[in-house]
C-alpha cells in the first residue's frame, strides 16, 4: 500500500466488512471492477516537487448491474480513474481487476478484446466519427470485434431503436442535435453488449431536457440489461438514479455514500 493512501477514510465510510449498512448493499452482489490502491503521477518533464499526483491510491469495488456515480471537483481524477478502470491508461501504481482479472497482466490483445467486448465507452464530447453515419458509428465495435456486416448492420438499427434516432439512422453526427449524438454514442456502447459502460460526464453538453432524457435512457438500460453503469457527472439529476455516488476529492476516495444517504428528492440535493 502506497504511504500516500488512506485507508481509515475509505473504511469509515463503505468498507463492507466494518460498515454494516455498506455490507447489507454488498451482500450476495458480485464484483466486477476492484480498484486496489490505484495511483496515477504525471511526471512529464517536471522536477519531482511539481508532480501531479492526480490518484493518490483509490480502492474501491463496484459491484455488477450497479449504477456508480463518480463525483468531484473538476481536477479531482476522476477521468484518471476512468481510464485507468477502462483499460485505457495504466495507473502508476496499484492494481485494477474486472472480473477478479488483473488488467495489468493482459497482453495486448486479450486488453484490446476486453476493451472492444466488455467495456463500453461514452464520453463527453461523442468522439464520433464524423465521416461516418449514425448507423456506421454504431456498426463499428461489431466490425472490430469480427461480426459480419449484415449482421452488424441489422442490430446496430436494433441499437438505433433502442436509443431512439432510428429516424436519423443514415445522417452523420453533423447533421444531428447534441442528444441525438450523445444516443448514437450511447448506442455505439452497447454494440458489443459490455456488461460494463463507462461514461465519463454523459450529459456535460446538453440542455436540462435532453440531459433528463439520457439519464432515462441509462437506467432503462441498466434495468433491462443488467449493465453496470459507472458515470462521472456532475449532474445532480444523475445522482438520483445512482445506487451509490463515490466522492473523489483530490485524487482520494473521499466517501462513498449509499442511494439512501443522499436524502434526495429528484433533482435536489440537501
Ligand atoms: N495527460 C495528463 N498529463 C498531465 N496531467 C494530467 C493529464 N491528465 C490529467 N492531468 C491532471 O490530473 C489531474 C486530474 O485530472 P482529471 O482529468 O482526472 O480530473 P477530472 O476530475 O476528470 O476533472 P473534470 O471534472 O474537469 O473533468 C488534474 O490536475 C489534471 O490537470
Ligand atoms: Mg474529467
Amino acid at each position: 500500500m502506497s504511504e500516500s493512501s488512506n485507508p481509515s477514510v475509505y473504511q469509515t465510510y463503505w468498507d463492507p466488512e466494518t460498515n454494516s449498512r455498506h455490507g447489507d448493499y454488498a451482500r450476495g452482489k458480485d464484483v466486477i471492477v476492484r480498484a486496489r490502491d490505484v495511483a496515477k503521477i504525471y511526471r512529464m518533464d517536471l522536477p519531482k516537487e511539481e508532480w501531479v499526483h492526480a490518484l493518490r491510491g483509490i480502492t474501491m469495488e463496484i459491484y455488477k448491474g450497479e449504477y456508480l456515480a463518480i463525483m468531484g471537483p473538476s481536477g479531482s481524477g476522476k477521468s484518471t480513474f476512468f481510464n485507468a478502470i477502462g483499460g485505457l491508461d495504466q495507473p502508476t501504481s496499484g492494481q485494477v481487476f474486472i472480473d477478479e482479472v488483473d488488467i495489468a497482466q493482459l497482453d495486448a490483445k486479450e486488453l484490446a478484446w476486453m476493451r472492444c467486448r466488455k467495456i463500453g465507452y461514452i464520453f463527453q464530447s461523442y468522439n464520433l466519427i464524423t465521416v461516418m453515419t449514425a448507423l456506421e458509428n454504431i456498426m463499428l465495435p461489431m466490425t472490430f470485434a469480427g461480426t459480419p456486416s449484415d449482421e452488424a448492420r441489422q442490430k446496430a438499427f436494433e441499437l438505433c431503436k433502442t436509443v431512439g434516432i432510428d429516424h436519423r439512422a443514415d445522417n452523420k453526427p453533423s447533421e444531428l442535435s447534441g442528444g441525438q449524438q450523445q444516443r448514437v454514442a450511447i448506442a455505439r456502447s452497447l454494440a458489443n453488449d459490455p456488461a460494463i459502460i463507462l461514461a465519463d460526464e454523459p450529459t456535460a453538453n446538453l440542455d436540462f431536457k435532453t440531459g433528463l432524457e439520457i439519464i432515462d435512457l441509462m437506467v432503462k438500460l441498466k434495468e433491462e440489461k443488467n449493465v453496470t453503469i459507472i458515470s462521472a457527472t456532475h449532474d445532480h439529476e444523475m445522482l438520483a438514479i445512482s445506487d451509490r455516488v463515490l466522492w473523489i476529492r483530490d485524487g482520494q476516495v473521499d466517501r462513498v455514500e449509499l442511494r439512501e444517504d443522499l436524502k434526495i428528492e429528484k433533482g435536489s440535493i440537501h
